[in-house]
């Protein structure tokens, strides 16, 4: 009999295309900075998953501490398998995982909360929504600020929607390779009357064909001024959207502003911060 084939982990395949803990990190210091004149120095990732960034953040400098939040154990044992263990031991003493629910988990206070990759549009009611933010801001210090992000745009409302973008290959440390792949966010459902969203990634990598909802999220879209009108009434003292330009083929150009106004775009993706 041939030697079976090693299954791939989707995990691996959805940190390669989804996530950018640099330059979530580097926007976030460059924010916190604005705001406080100083460097923030503890951060709270909720919605951790692998704790990717909450990693990235203590190999950074060795005075930064890191919490990571998520319900799901069994993606929490993944990161430690794989991101944690890539720490040295004084590292990994600097990044505490707890598995919980971000509404009611109990953390140090930090400088900075970080809620990316959409994560927080898990919440579908304005309560609850606003009780977590209000439990956010609660966990912050004095000097701190939220960072999430937020989809948008004129093809984000259309019910069926697909964006397909090429990947570049890899190694895993298990010495998997990879070679370049195909990322797909399709959403399958949208519900212009309450917002709520069917999201699912695809994935089509040679040599392991389609892998069809490797990744399923049933969310509410939320709007900008709701978030922005939620993160005041759960008490931050502001609001603010920082949104990218268009480099010349329609791409993001990934250098995010302060904004009050923008053009009604297809497609664009913003960082929401609340300022304590
Ligand atoms: C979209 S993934 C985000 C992963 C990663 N942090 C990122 O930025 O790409 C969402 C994660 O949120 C977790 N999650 C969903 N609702 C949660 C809740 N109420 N409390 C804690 N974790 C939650 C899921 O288990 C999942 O790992």
């Amino acid at each position: 009999m041939p030697p079976k084939k090693k299954a791939l982990d989707f995990h691996w395949l959805y940190e390669a295309s989804v996530q950018n803990v640099d330059t979530d990190l580097d926007f976030a210091l460059r924010i916190y900075s604005k705001h406080w004149k100083c460097k923030p120095l503890s951060i709270r990732e909720d919605f951790c998953g692998t704790a990717k960034l909450a990693c990235r953040w203590v190999q950074r400098n060795k005075k930064h501490q890191a919490w990571g939040i998520d319900f799901h154990q069994p993606t929490l044992d993944w990161g430690m398998k794989y991101n944690l263990s890539e720490l040295s031991d004084e590292q990994k003493n600097r990044v505490h995982l707890i598995c919980g629910d971000v509404l009611d988990a109990k953390t140090a206070k930090v400088d900075m909360a970080l809620a990316l990759n959409f994560s927080f549009c898990v919440f579908k009611q304005r309560e609850t929504l606003r009780n977590y933010f209000k439990a956010v801001k609660k966990a912050l210090n004095p000097k701190g600020i939220f960072v999430m992000d937020i989809y948008g745009g004129t093809e984000s409302v259309m019910a069926k929607n697909d964006d397909v973008r090429e990947i570049p290959g890899f190694t895993t440390p298990d010495g998997m390779k990879i070679s370049d792949f195909n990322y797909i966010w399709e959403q399958a459902e949208y519900n212009p009357i309450n917002h709520h969203t069917t999201c699912h990634i695809h994935f089509k990598v040679p040599g392991f064909g389609n892998i069809n909802k490797a990744f399923t999220y049933d969310w509410r879209l939320w709007t900008l001024p709701e978030i922005q009108e939620i993160l005041i009434e759960a008490g931050f003292s502001k609001a603010e959207v920082y949104l990218h330009d268009f480099d010349d083929d329609g791409d993001s150009d990934e250098i995010f502003r302060l904004r009050k106004t923008y053009e009604n775009t297809q497609g664009w993706v913003a960082y929401v911060v609340g300022v304590k």
